[in-house]
């Protein structure tokens, strides 16, 4: 039993995936004794429609100065943040005097860095000292913070209030978000505007993507869930926008109450989320099933592949495999390896299962009979690019939204 982060009901979790490790916890057997394990349980709060993971690890053990993920890995989400940047240029801060862009989680400056083109005035904020680093070395300016009030009457005082405030998958990673819409309270002019997207609750019970849920995605975020958390400061849900990124996510924008008007695209996704059933218990009781089949299919499908003698690799050492490896028990009988792109990832060994992760060269030197596609959300991209593993024979497992093999 626990209180809902947004309204303060008491919740309990619908169900759970386990003893979990820290989600980008990639390790040398050296570390096996420290790694740190956790219950990975989601719960939903009926009254207010919030999704969320009951316990979470402390944020000092997933956000770092070793922190493995990386923006600019994936072309096509530097692509997509040169589109999220080009529409708050546009909408917001286009024709302003003196205008100033402030990024929560700004990673490598992967979105910053398009503001910096436009010479217009930005921070971002960004916990993990290493990925700040990289950003800085783009000419984007970091402050190594957590966001908060704090934080917010810091940046306040040395450059004063914002125009916009924006962020990509780093909303659904802060618990305490009361203090982070009081930061917002302080930080933004009368008719600036924060902008977040995040994984989108209604992809994830539509395709059974139950690998978003893992340490730090505290929330899944749904229209009715963020309304709830942010109308008590004062702020009004204004657009919402459907994006492919992450295997399905939305932006959501707010501004103070009454100082613009709400798109009624609003309306029109609050209305598909009752539909899809996004504010009910059972739900999420289906959705919790449905996962129990994915599991079963998944393990069947490798298990017999290995009876067959094929061989199997990973492509992607994604976070959200390691909800899937954990929660199904998947290690390196099953998997030879994955392969992934990011150097800090390779030599080391997936948290918790312990499968070795390789650089992408040894993927395509010997190419497997099959790659379990982790990094699905990547998909087009990825296909895109590895024509000649179909070409050889090769085959892509797949276990979203069903387990398949293409
Ligand atoms: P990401 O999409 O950020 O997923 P998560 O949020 O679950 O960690 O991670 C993608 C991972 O896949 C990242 O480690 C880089 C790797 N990757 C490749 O190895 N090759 C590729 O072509 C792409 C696009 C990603």
């Amino acid at each position: 039993m626990m209180n809902c982060r947004t309204c303060g009901h008491p919740i309990e979790a619908f169900m759970s995936y386990g003893r979990m490790p820290i989600a980008n916890g990639f390790l040398t057997p050296a570390q096996f004794d420290q790694e740190k394990f956790f219950e990975l349980a989601p719960a939903f709060c009926e009254k207010c429609a919030t999704f969320q993971i009951v316990d979470q690890p402390d944020a000092q053990d997933m956000f770092h100065e070793n922190y493995a993920f990386f923006t600019r890995t994936s072309a096509w989400m530097v692509k997509h943040f040169g589109t999220y940047a080009e529409y708050a240029y546009e909408n917001w801060v286009a024709g302003k005097t003196d205008p100033f862009v402030v990024e929560l989680g700004s990673n490598d400056g992967a979105m910053l860095e398009n503001f910096t083109k436009r010479d217009i005035r930005h921070l971002g904020v960004e916990p993990s000292a290493n990925v700040a680093a990289v950003a800085r070395e783009h000419g984007v300016n970091s402050l190594c913070a957590f966001f908060g009030e704090e934080t917010a009457k810091k940046i306040v005082t040395e450059h004063g209030k914002a125009d916009v405030i924006m962020a990509a998958n780093v909303m659904c990673h802060i618990p305490d978000l009361k203090d982070v819409a009081r930061g917002f309270d302080a930080l933004l002019k009368d008719d600036g505007v924060f902008m977040f997207e995040d994984p989108y609750l209604g992809d994830m019970v539509a395709k059974t993507s139950y690998d978003q849920i893992y340490d730090e995605h505290v929330y899944i975020f749904s229209a009715h869930s963020v309304k709830a958390m942010f109308e008590p400061f004062g702020f009004e849900l204004i657009d919402v926008l459907a994006q492919t990124t992450h295997g399905g996510s939305m932006r959501y924008v707010f501004g103070r109450k009454d100082q613009h008007r709400a798109h009624a695209r609003v309306t029109d996704l609050l209305d598909a989320e009752i539909k899809q059933g996004l504010t009910k218990f059972e739900t999420f009781q289906k959705f919790a099933e449905n996962c129990e089949t994915s599991k079963r299919e998944l393990v069947q499908l490798l298990k017999e592949l290995k009876a067959q003698g094929k061989r199997v690799v990973g492509y992607g050492a994604t976070s959200k495999s390691t909800t899937v490896l954990n929660y199904c028990q998947i290690g390196p009988d099953l998997i030879e390896f994955i392969s992934d792109t990011t150097p800090i990832k390779q030599g080391k060994l997936t948290p918790g299962m312990h499968i070795p992760v390789q650089p992408y060269d040894n993927f395509k030197v010997n190419y497997p009979d099959y790659a379990v596609l982790f990094a699905w959300n990547h998909g087009a991209e990825i296909r895109a690019k590895e024509d000649a593993f179909r070409e050889s024979g090769g085959q892509w497992i797949l276990y979203v939204p069903k387990v398949s093999v293409e």
